[in-house]
């Protein structure tokens, strides 16, 4: 890994590092004195552009393209929603800046609403994050007191108010339609697009979505510059025309069978073997690994033989993953059952889906069904490829729903039977030596016992 200096995280582990005292101290606010002074806004956003930022939310969108998106001639408003509802399993970084650096968030978000004329921001926090309620708001109070936020700030002609929302704690609150029905007091359901929110989001207003690291490096483009940022990452892969490159630093969340696990900072493009060992400490009582997922639980899965995978936008993919996503790693030792792995997740993607698409209302509850009756030791090998089939069906990539939640759901379906089809046969067969060829239905709620020691 080349020299680097962590940014993100700079502040962190400092005494009061969530109050404005701490963060000017360290040069806070500097960059937004100098943008507001020197920087005309249509400039600012192609400096963003120009930095190759892409959004940290999991999608990876390049962060500027999308600022331009918004109508130029709009009398206004505008809205910013800054997506702070971080659900997604094994992810916690989001609350690591809210809690411990909310001003770096802060002025990333006041930067992004000038670049993008929003006169509102909404925080849309997660609802189960009550500190980062705390020191958000507190830091937000500071940021009036202080002429960072309210009108004409720092004597210029940008205003901003910016407001927190208390997320309605479900997942599909953070898919940034459904965040906007939810911010406007409705069931957190998504919408079809387009419209997209750049051109109808809040209150049917322009609006922009973005995460919470995203607005977090627009503070140091700012302040370090667009050549600065692009020295840290990966250039595109000339083998891939739609990659536009991963650059800047990156938090990876690191859970799991670890010796350490914890938020890090490192360039785009670190491997996730670099990462359990550099900053993990390596596997939790020198056991063997045995797999890890890649960025949050939607992104599918990574065998142990596949931890040479760059954790940058492009990687993952070509390890048969879904993508970087929230770069959230949750490594698995040999102990854990690829059925109990598979099992948990379509428990979680089972009670998250919203049910307004029948592909991924029906599809997540039927794999839910048929993990439980394996589980239960009913299942048949044939189930495998019915579940398969739903793997392959089900999301926007396939085009049958109308958000990412179902991809979400499928990834991780294809990729456990698909790397570790033996292990799923092999405890098929054990736990249900009558039946296990079966290719006639079977009941679907019979309520079952679970054997025990899925191993
Ligand atoms: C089911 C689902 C859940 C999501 N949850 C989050 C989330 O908690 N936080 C987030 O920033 N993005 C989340 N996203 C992605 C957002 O829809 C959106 O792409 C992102 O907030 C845009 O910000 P960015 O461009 O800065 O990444 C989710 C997407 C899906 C499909
Ligand atoms: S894909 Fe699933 S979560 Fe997304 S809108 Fe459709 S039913 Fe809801």
């Amino acid at each position: 890994m080349p020299e680097f200096e962590p940014v993100l995280l700079a502040n962190i582990g400092k005494a009061d590092s969530h109050t404005l005292r701490v963060y000017a101290a360290s040069g806070g606010y500097a960059a937004l004195r100098k943008v507001l002074a020197e920087v005309p806004r249509e400039r600012f956003v192609d400096l963003v552009k120009a930095s190759g930022l892409r959004g940290r939310g999991g999608a990876g969108f390049p962060c500027g393209l999308k600022w331009t998106f918004l109508p130029k001639d709009h009398p206004g408003p505008i809205y910013f929603c800054l997506n702070a509802d971080e659900s997604e399993p094994g992810t916690f970084n989001n609350r690591i800046l809210m809690e411990d650096d909310p001003h770096q968030v802060i002025e990333g978000l006041i930067l992004s609403c000038y670049a993008t004329r929003a006169t509102t921001a909404y925080i849309y926090l997660r609802y189960e994050y009550p500190t980062a309620l705390v020191r958000m708001q507190s830091a937000i109070d500071e940021c009036y007191a202080a002429g960072y936020l309210g009108k004409n700030i720092l004597g210029s002609e940008f205003s901003l108010d910016v407001y927190i929302h208390r997320g309605a704690a479900a997942y599909i609150c953070g898919e940034e339609t459904g965040l906007i029905e939810s911010l406007e007091g409705k069931r957190a359901w998504p919408r079809i697009k387009p419209p997209f929110p750049a051109v109808e989001g809040v209150f049917r207003k322009p609006t922009v979505v973005n995460n919470v690291e995203t607005v977090a490096c627009v503070t140091h483009i700012a302040a370090r510059g667009v050549d600065w940022f692009k020295s840290i990452g990966v250039p595109p892969d000339p083998k891939n025309p739609r990659d536009a490159g991963s650059y800047g630093p990156k938090l990876y969340c690191l859970s799991g069978h670890v010796e350490r696990p914890g938020c890090y900072e490192a360039p785009l493009g670190i491997t996730v073997q670099e990462l359990i060992d550099r900053f993990g400490g390596g596997v939790r009582g020198g056991r063997k690994p045995k797999a890890a997922i890649p960025g949050g639980i939607s992104m599918g899965l990574l065998k142990a033989d596949e931890f040479d995978c760059p954790l940058d936008f492009n990687g993952p993919g070509r390890y048969g993953c879904l993508g970087l996503g929230t770069a959230a790693v949750v490594v698995m030792d040999e102990t854990v059952s690829m059925i109990d792995f598979l099992h948990n997740s379509c428990r979680f993607f089972a009670h998250e889906s919203c049910g307004q698409c029948t592909p991924c209302r029906e599809g997540t509850a039927w794999s839910l069904k048929m993990l439980d009756r394996i589980k239960a030791g009913r299942g048949r090998l044939k189930d495998l490829d019915l579940l398969l089939e739903i793997g392959r069906t089900i999301g926007i990539i396939p085009g049958t729903t109308i958000c990412g939640l179902a991809d979400g759901a499928a990834w991780p379906i294809k990729n456990a039977i698909e790397k570790f089809r033996d292990e799923f046969e092999e405890y098929i067969r054990r736990t249900n030596p009558k039946g296990y060829m079966q290719t006639e239905p079977v009941p679907a709620f019979a309520t079952l016992p679970v054997v025990t020691g899925s191993r």
